[in-house]
């Protein structure tokens, strides 16, 4: 059976893109394969969260990843920083991993930019770890939205790169996925750009419609077509993506008739859309409460996915070790 490795930063709660950018292939692809889903607190110590706010985001995260219909029973779901041997990987690889690759990188160059007071080196080797998250249980698919293309192409060349510096076959290369064609890029409601957690232009899984119909009737749109079947704008055809995500085929199709013939109001438009999010985020939310109440359910979860996620790992590390040349004395 195939191998599928993917994670979330535990930032904040997530929002409309993580959850059809990744979590919505994660239930899918949990019915056919290997798969292994994580909580990246590592990744998120970039950014320098308080210890209590680190802590109450893997929880929620969690409690949002079984609410959202992830099977502890059916994957391994663990949090990153269970398994210190993602760590010792990522040390290992940063030996093969080179300065100027990992300072052309977008993220990298965006993260700088956006944190101009805090450009740390966990920055700089981001790539490095999460190649060590894929290959330590020697995925073949990762299940990630477009934003994270780039940094799927850094663990491919550092995959490679191992076997061909020690001439094995070991790591397997992994592929990126989206049971769509094309990994998909959820749009923000600020007229621009990705949806993302430090963008403030998100929907989240936990907001209460009130929160959603606020964030919806107030996204950015323009003045309106005025000629017929004219090209939408960005911010238009952003709120078109949304409804294709949430909405029937007949609601996109109905909407998309109006704007060709210029006859459409965005308000409408918003008002659906917000109906059509909250008509699916509302039962996930209940569910997220819920569980996160139960604190004796969520330490049995990450006991069992430590376990499991371990047994991978620690395959793939004494196996590293050999290659490299660590061997035992004794
Ligand atoms: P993160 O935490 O930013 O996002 C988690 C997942 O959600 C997807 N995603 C989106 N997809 C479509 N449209 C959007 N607007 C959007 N925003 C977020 C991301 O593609 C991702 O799949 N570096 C990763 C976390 C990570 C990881 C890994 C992922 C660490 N190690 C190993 C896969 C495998 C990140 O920051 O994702």
């Amino acid at each position: 059976m195939e191998t599928v490795v993917s994670g979330i930063r535990p930032t904040g709660n997530l929002h409309l893109g993580n959850y059809f950018g990744a979590v919505r292939n994660f239930l899918k692809m949990q019915e056919n394969y290997n798969c292994f889903f994580f909580i990246a607190d590592y990744h998120s110590l970039t950014t320098h969260p308080t210890p209590e706010d680190l802590h109450e985001n893997v929880k929620q995260v969690l409690a949002e990843y079984l609410a959202s219909g992830l099977d502890p029973e059916k994957s391994t779901l663990y949090i990153q920083s269970d398994l210190p041997e993602v760590a010792e990987l990522n040390l290992l690889l940063s030996m093969n991993a080179y300065l100027g690759e990992l300072e052309r990188t977008t993220s990298f160059k965006e993260k700088a930019r956006k944190q101009p007071e805090n450009v740390n080196a966990g920055l700089l080797t981001y790539p490095v770890l999460m190649a060590a998250d894929i290959i330590i249980h020697q995925a073949s698919k990762v299940p990630v939205g477009k934003d994270q293309e780039q940094n799927l192409e850094m663990t491919r060349k550092f995959a490679g790169r191992f076997n061909r510096m020690y001439k094995v076959n070991y790591f397997t290369i992994p592929q990126p996925f989206n049971f769509g064609d094309n990994l998909i890029k959820i749009p923000g409601l600020d007229g621009t750009g990705k949806m993302g957690k430090s963008e403030g232009n998100g929907i989240y899984l936990a907001d209460d419609p009130k929160a959603i119909r606020k964030k919806v009737m107030r996204a950015v749109t323009d003045s309106g077509p005025t000629e017929p079947n004219s090209e939408m704008s960005e911010p238009v055809r952003n709120l078109f993506t949304l409804l294709e995500v949430v909405s029937t085929p007949d609601t996109v199709e109905f909407f998309r008739d109006k704007y060709n013939s210029c006859e459409i109001r965005y308000g409408d438009l918003k008002k659906q859309l917000a109906e059509d999010i909250i008509k699916f985020t509302a039962p996930i939310r209940e569910r997220i409460n819920e569980i996160k109440a139960d604190e004796a359910y969520l330490g049995k979860v990450v006991k069992m996915g430590k376990e499991k996620a371990h047994e991978s790992a620690s395959k793939t590390i004494k196996e590293v070790r050999e290659i490299i040349g660590i061997k035992p004395f004794f």
